[in-house]
């Protein structure tokens, strides 16, 4: 066939100016992503980002062969939420201006002094907060019910987040019955080291965007277009600060606390009243030396005076408060060296790149190694070995690599490149399509089998005490365990063969071992590490199947009709039950005895008993699961289909069929807001 035919038939050519243009665009867009998801810190607006996707998804459309395996436009999740409804907030919400050094606090003290026109004897009393390191809300809550909530924004209006701050469960519904008719109660949505370690862990093993410290991945949640997702990342509050209020009538900001505790809104308790400035200065040097011991982080303290007629009397000048101010930390940026990059396998084959560092001290622990998330982020950030790079750690977090130091590269450097091959078994590696990480598929790889089974063994899943990562990496290393169920047939001999086991210990974990047989089915589902399942899906899975085998048997469409089962996670079940190893596996579980099945959540009350629901449609005020629990910690039962035995069907909005049936059938039909009022009365 002639050349022109052929071109004519197939899409045209892509000239060099559209090849260089579609590279340009993905650049500008990945640039645009890293900003917005790693630093939350955007540099174009939506709708600019808006317009360079669609630049380049039309360039790739017309030619076809310019679309890259990593092309932005191939990756899920890649969009960019770009429209949340205005919030206006009712008062401006303000910021803090800052203090670097104690030397600033006096400053800022005689200031005020001055304007108060006090002398310098007259001590002022002020209140030491920590300054949670995380995302401003104000949350409106009329008549003590939580109406909504929004960003900061620019001060002056925020963008509504009311949907994924209903998601949070640190965020009360009702406050308690003294609440003033209306409030804007502000304070900062903040991620824990531990929630954030393992929602970067899950999103590195399944290519998903890992974010760079726990204020973005806090912020990034928050702003999250599917609510649902929001609800799968537990985010906590502190509240600190009032917006408008009718009714309030809070005499200091001590006061202002205590009153937010007893309406069951979470203040942070490290709170000290300083009758002088010496005070101030002994807590902000204490928890200079402490704050590395929270479980979440502060970038510093804020300092407020504490009486709310002073702060009156004070003011604000432009868009800060004369009677606050942050003290900040320094930021705890060090400079090392890269001295190798090795590349570890996890436990569903993801390949994760390493960099090992001259050890260094950086806020008191010395740091010698840095993640690399994956093949992306290494060529986004150009590290190599031999490098100067600047490291930083963020309280407990695993320390990362912000830049690389250029003007200090060796001449000799060359770029980092990904293996091809497995390290651990030399299997070609793959990369999947709209995937950052490259995985080693080869089932039986040790590395992997090492990896799941330390996942296995781990505390959140079977919990098998004194098996640790020396044992577990020398019984994959010697074969004796090839999967999770061989565990289960190892003897007291085969454990002594182990590099410093005694049998004492031998002993104690063969009888751990035994134990964790009668783990709930939402553990052993979790510990099978199955690629997109967390803690909080295997719960939901475990309560939709009940037993293992139920769950092997379901197909896709069952998985994804279960709420807050997305598809991705779906067919990744699916996936793992079709492989003829995973069933193999499951069936040794069972011969071994292990037959796990679903702790039903215990009632604690007895109202609802033998009462079935059904809930449909979109609920506004709650996840289904939180309405179903409810439910069930009342003593009654959630059901997904309507029949004549159905006490009451729960209709949110565009509620369809169900609710069709349950008027044919007579079955009473509540709104949410009546479901809520009943359970609330129960
Ligand atoms: S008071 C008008 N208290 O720091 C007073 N802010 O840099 C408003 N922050 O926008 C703020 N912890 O997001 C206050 N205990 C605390 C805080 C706190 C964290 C944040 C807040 C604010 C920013 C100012």
């Amino acid at each position: 066939m002639p050349e022109t035919e052929l071109t004519a038939q197939t899409a045209p050519r892509a000239d060099t100016d559209a090849a260089e243009r579609a590279e340009a665009l993905r650049a500008q867009i990945r640039r645009a992503n890293a900003l917005y998801y790693q630093r939350d810190a955007p540099e174009i607006s939506d709708a600019a980002y808006d317009a360079l996707m669609r630049e380049l998804k039309t360039l790739e459309e017309t030619y076809p062969e310019l679309v890259t395996a990593d092309s932005p436009t191939q990756k899920v999740g890649a969009e960019v939420v770009t429209t949340f409804q205005p919030y206006p907030h009712r008062v401006g919400m303000l910021s803090l201006d800052n203090a670097f050094s104690l030397d600033d606090l006096k400053t800022w003290e005689e200031r005020s002094r001055r304007r108060l026109g006090m002398d310098a004897e007259t001590p002022i009393e002020y209140i030491c907060e920590l300054k949670i390191d995380g995302s401003a809300v104000s949350l409106t809550y009329e008549n003590g019910v939580f109406a909504g909530g929004g960003t900061r924004g620019n001060g002056e209006v925020g963008e509504d987040i009311t949907l994924n701050l209903r998601t949070i469960a640190a965020l009360p519904r009702h406050l308690s019955e003294d609440a003033p008719p209306l409030i804007e109660v502000r304070g900062e949505i903040f991620m824990s080291h531990q929630e954030f370690a393992r929602i970067n862990g899950e999103a590195e093993e399944t290519g998903g965007r890992t974010f760079a410290n726990p204020r973005n991945a806090a912020a990034g949640s928050l702003r999250q277009k599917d609510p649902q997702i929001t609800a799968t990342r537990k985010l906590d509050v502190f509240l600190y600060a009032v917006g408008a209020c009718e009714g309030c009538d809070f005499a200091n900001q001590y006061d202002l606390l205590q009153t937010y505790e007893r309406w069951g809104l979470a203040t942070n308790p490290n709170v000290r009243v300083c009758g002088n400035l010496d005070e101030v200065l002994t807590f902000v040097e204490e928890w200079g030396g402490r704050k590395e011991s929270l479980p979440y982080d502060i970038d510093g303290v804020v300092v407020k005076v504490n009486s709310f007629a002073l702060q009156r009397e004070l003011g604000q000048v432009s868009r800060s408060p004369r009677w606050a101010i942050a003290y900040k930390y320094p930021a705890l940026q060090v400079r090392t060296k890269v001295e190798a990059i090795e590349v570890n396998v996890g436990r569903t084959g993801a390949l994760t790149p390493v960099a090992f560092l001259t050890p260094v001290p950086v806020a008191g622990v010395i740091v010698s190694r840095a993640t690399l998330h994956n093949e992306d982020e290494i060529r986004r950030k150009d590290v190599r070995v031999g490098d100067t790079v600047v490291i930083q750690r963020a309280g407990e977090v695993i320390p990362e690599i912000v830049e690389v130091v250029t003007s200090e590269r060796p001449e000799d450097s060359a770029p980092f490149a990904m293996p091809t091959e497995c390290p651990s078994c030399q299997t070609p590696v793959e990369r999947r399509e709209g995937e950052a990480v490259l995985r080693c598929p080869n089932p039986t790889c040790p590395q992997k089998i090492r990896q799941q089974l330390e996942h296995f063994v781990s505390r959140n899943a079977m919990d098998i005490e004194g098996l640790g990562e020396r044992h577990v990496a020398q019984l994959a290393q010697l074969g004796l365990v090839r999967d999770v169920a061989d565990l289960y047939t190892l003897t007291k001999e085969q454990f002594l063969t182990l590099e410093r086991m005694g049998d004492k210990l031998a002993t104690k974990i063969l009888a751990n071992i035994e134990g964790s047989k009668t783990r709930p089915l939402a553990r052993v589902i979790f510990g099978l590490g199955i690629r997109h399942i967390g803690e909080r899906s295997s719960e939901i899975l475990a309560q939709r199947f009940g037993t293992l085998d139920k769950l092997a048997s379901a197909s896709v469409d069952d998985l994804a009709g279960v709420f807050e089962i997305g598809r991705t996670t779906a067919e990744s079940i699916a996936e793992y039950f079709a492989d003829a190893r995973n069933g193999e596996t499951l069936r040794k579980l069972e011969a071994n005895g292990l037959r796990p099945e679903a702790h039903a959540s215990a009632p604690q009350s007895d109202a609802l008993a033998g009462k079935a629901f059904v809930f449909t449609g979109t609920l506004a005020k709650m996840t289904r699961e939180n309405a179903e629990t409810t439910v069930k910690r009342l003593g009654g039962r959630a059901s997904g289909s309507v029949s004549k035995q159905t006490a009451y069907v729960v209709a949110g909005e565009n509620a369809g069929s169900k609710r069709a049936k349950a008027q044919e059938l007579g079955v009473p039909i509540l709104t949410e807001d009546e479901f809520i009022a009943m359970v609330d009365a129960l």
